[in-house]
């Protein structure tokens, strides 16, 4: 028998502590106490619980679990001293130990500054049209500063007074979507009180604020993608429609949660098309995004149905539109962008972009497969290392 990981109870009690905040924010609005705000519910409180110190400081997560579990046995004592009369007095002061002796967590440390919109989600579903809409945005309204590429170099980042983050780091996937919500809507101010980000609520509506983020985040994997070989934040398969012969168009939506899908990119050379795999789902995006008139059998024939789709899918494997095809991309079967493999005949787990930062173990991807050792082909080894190792998404905060 071996002790959980760390990560386990970890994801448990933030996952709690998010709940708890979000039931505590629907009782106010419920009890109208707090208002809306850019359409959704409006924090009402300057501080929330700080998840992401809570995700980095083991030692702080500890002493707070123990402490609700404190609280947890104090409400247990009252319980049972309201039932049982009789002992009142001593379960009352057992109750009342229990909470004396718990570890309690300095506020300062597990609180931190919160905006009216930091519980909020993002109502886009990371679409491929979406992230289309946000790269105009951003090219108009963000790039002079950010950088066409995200990384803070644009032209007149060096005449601010603080210089601007770059996005191909893991900072999109740190903070929570609401806070980056409010910081481009609000505006960003420094220590001093001076601004360093300018605000663009009145500039921009909320559905372009929210689709700027999810351009923000395929720029920061795309960046990542082609100067770092990797993928800083944990990226879901965009949506997008899904036109397969002979069917009506659906959303990809229904293809994730039960299957891995591969995407390819291809020019529409008919004989160039992939083979059918059991082993995934094939989406084919073309530079037209129309459906293929003819698709030889067993060859994949379903295409992501919308013009955008190549413009972005480049974007994240950070590759040009123009050297786009023959690239292929990996989803595992929950959703999330794993792998990519530009341009090569095979596959190898050195393709794996988005990854637990652990090399892998053998040990497991065997057991992951059923079976004790067998010769694997590359993709193979890359499918079965992708469900051994899966991508953990803790809100406010990434478990990568
Ligand atoms: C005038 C220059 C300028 C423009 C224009 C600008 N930014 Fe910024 N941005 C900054 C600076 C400087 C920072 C760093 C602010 C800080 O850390 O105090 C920043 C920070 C950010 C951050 C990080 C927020 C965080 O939570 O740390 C995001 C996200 C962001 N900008 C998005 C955008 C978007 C989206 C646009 C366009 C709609 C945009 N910015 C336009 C200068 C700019």
């Amino acid at each position: 028998m071996s002790a959980p990981p760390p990560q386990a109870w970890l994801n448990a009690l933030l996952t709690l502590l998010q709940q708890a905040q979000l039931a505590l924010l629907r009782l106010w609005h419920l009890l109208g106490w707090t208002g809306d705000v850019h359409g959704q519910p409006a924090w009402p409180w300057a501080r929330r619980i700080a998840g992401e110190t809570l995700l980095i400081d083991l030692g702080l997560a500890r002493q707070l679990a123990w402490s609700l579990l404190a609280v947890a046995f104090a409400l247990a004592c009252l319980v049972v001293a309201w039932r049982w009369r009789r002992r009142r007095l001593a379960w009352l002061g057992v109750g009342a130990l229990a909470l004396i002796l718990a570890p309690w967590p300095s506020p300062r440390l597990l609180l931190t500054a919160a905006a009216p919109t930091s519980f909020q989600r993002s109502p886009t579903r990371f679409s491929v049209e979406t992230i289309a809409t946000g790269a105009r945005i951003y090219a108009a309204a963000c790039a002079a500063c950010h950088g066409a590429d995200g990384r803070g170099e644009g032209p007149l980042s060096a005449q601010l007074s603080s210089w601007p983050p770059t996005f191909a780091s893991p900072l999109l996937g740190r903070r929570a979507e609401g806070e980056l919500f409010w910081h481009i809507a609000a505006g960003m101010l420094d220590k001093n009180g001076e601004k360093t980000m300018p605000g663009f609520a009145g500039e921009l509506d909320d559905a372009q604020t929210w689709a700027v983020i999810d351009y923000l985040k395929a720029l920061a994997a795309g960046t990542g993608a082609a100067q770092q070989g990797n993928w800083p934040i944990p990226l879901r398969l965009p949506e997008v429609s899904v036109q397969c012969p002979g069917q009506p168009p659906r959303p990809l939506a229904e293809w994730r949660g039960t299957q891995r899908v591969r995407v390819v990119a291809s020019d529409g050379d008919p004989s160039a098309l992939p083979l059918e795999d059991p082993r995934f789902l094939t989406l084919l995006v073309t530079p037209s995004g129309q459906p293929l008139a003819e698709v030889p059998s067993f060859r994949a024939g379903c295409v992501a149905a919308s013009p955008a789709a190549w413009p972005v899918f480049a974007g994240l494997a950070g590759v040009e539109p123009s050297n786009l095809s023959g690239t292929a991309l990996l989803a595992d079967r929950d959703g999330w962008l794993r792998a990519r493999a530009a341009g090569k005949a095979g596959w190898s787990d050195a393709d794996l972009l988005c990854t637990t930062g652990q090399p892998a173990q053998p040990a497991q991807v065997a057991q992951a497969d059923g079976r004790r050792t067998l010769p694997q082909d590359g993709l193979t080894a890359l499918l079965l290392r992708m469900d051994a190792e899966p991508v953990r998404f803790v809100q406010g905060g990434f478990v990568h």
